[in-house]
């Protein structure tokens, strides 16, 4: 079947792109352990370059929000220098990337933050355990797991930091010399927690009703516009997702609000993470897209175990304006030549997903090379 769909222009926001083929952000832990972009990822960038858009791997926007492995930062002048060096190889090669800022509240081990507490909503800890930070002297390959810890309830003070965090993340990335933002709002992260009612049980402004939920999510945008013009923003969710404790009990209205407020600031895009086939995450019972739709009239990026074909598919039908690949662009750096030609795709190696330097990372021959070294 043709993919012609994919290979569209598409104008998102005030952004012009030449196809549909969106680079799904992902976390590829090969920032220095001070949290500072390196050249090895402007390489790794650059070589997906010919994605309609790139959005960068979640990039932390303040120290109590980052709490993975050599994640990047973008708080401080040295992360902006070392994202200057990526934007401008991404750039030099005919790309466009947003920078997606994050801030990962009850996610972050207290491993990562001095043996701190880490921040949330609401005092509940996250399911499940996660990635520690490598013990001195340890070059083993895989990194310790270790269980989360119960947040502390942010504050008023707590909840004005992480929001200016959020706005100066998007001055950063602008100076950075990033084409735009994507505000991360998915996963089960600091947004997402204030979000679903699984693990909001405030009582003040911040919880409760819907528009309360949402109130910090508004403010994170308020402070993003304010930096960034909304055409050059966006936002990530997955109303859906059930993954780390998470839960909505009313996923569909909570896609509904959300697209209101982004129709409301007039953001480029809305990337929803709805996944259609398994792998990933489970597939919803009930998805959110129409209702979404009902209310936001920009552009929609579709994401979550899509092929060539499902994608093209879901465009020509008007069920997405985009579609965003994760998995597929981390072996296949030519994967929007590959779309395009047919030819079969490389599969990744998750032992070097999130650890290594080039290994597994810059070291995916195009189709042809590969082909070359087959003899
Ligand atoms: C190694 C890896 C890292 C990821 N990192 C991020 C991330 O930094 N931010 C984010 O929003 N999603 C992240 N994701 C989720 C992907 O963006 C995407 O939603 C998921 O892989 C499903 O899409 P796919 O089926 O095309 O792979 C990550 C996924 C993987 C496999």
């Amino acid at each position: 079947m043709s993919h012609d769909a994919l290979f569209q222009p598409l104008t998102l926001g005030t952004l012009a792109l030449p196809n549909r083929i969106v680079m799904a952000p992902l976390t590829r832990g090969r920032a220095d352990e001070a949290n500072v972009p390196q050249p090895v990822m402007g390489e790794y960038y650059a070589q997906r370059a010919d994605a309609g858009l790139i959005v960068s791997e979640a990039t932390a926007v303040h120290p109590l929000g980052m709490g993975w492995y050599r994640v990047p930062g973008i708080w401080s002048d040295e992360m902006v220098a070392g994202w200057q060096g990526v934007t401008g190889r991404v750039h030099d090669a005919g790309g466009r990337i947003f920078c997606q800022i994050w801030h990962m509240g009850r996610l972050v081990l207290p491993d990562y933050i001095g043996g701190q507490q880490p921040v949330a909503p609401s005092a509940i800890a996250s399911e499940g355990e996660t990635f520690a930070p490598r013990p001195a002297g340890d070059d083993s390959l895989f990194l310790p797991m270790k269980p989360y810890a119960v947040p502390r309830e942010m504050t008023q003070a707590d909840i004005d930091e992480a929001v200016a965090a959020y706005g100066r993340g998007a001055a950063n990335a602008r100076r950075a010399g990033f084409d735009g933002v994507e505000i991360h709002g998915a996963n089960g992260y600091l947004i997402d927690q204030f979000l679903k009612t699984s693990s909001n049980h405030r009582a003040d402004g911040y919880g409760g009703s819907l528009e309360n939920r949402l109130r910090f999510l508004r403010e994170v945008i308020a402070a993003v516009v304010a930096e960034v013009e909304p055409g050059r923003v966006g936002l990530r969710i997955s109303p859906t997702s059930e993954r780390k404790g998470m839960a909505d009990a009313d996923p569909g209205a909570l896609a509904e609000a959300i697209g209101t407020l982004v129709q409301e600031y007039g953001l480029a895009y809305v990337h929803l993470i709805e996944p259609i086939a398994a792998g990933f995450m489970d597939v919803p019972d009930n998805p959110v897209m129409d209702r979404l739709r009902g209310a936001y009239k920009g552009a929609v990026i579709q994401n979550g175990g899509f092929d060539a074909e499902k994608g093209a598919q879901f465009i020509a039908n008007g069920d997405a304006d985009a579609i965003s690949f994760g998995r597929p662009f981390m072996a296949n750096p030519d994967l929007v030549d590959r779309f395009r030609k047919g030819l079969p795709l490389a599969e990744v190696n998750f032992d070097y997903a999130y650890v290594g330097e080039e290994k597994g990372y810059t070291d995916y021959p195009a189709y042809a090379e590969a082909a070359e070294q087959a003899g």
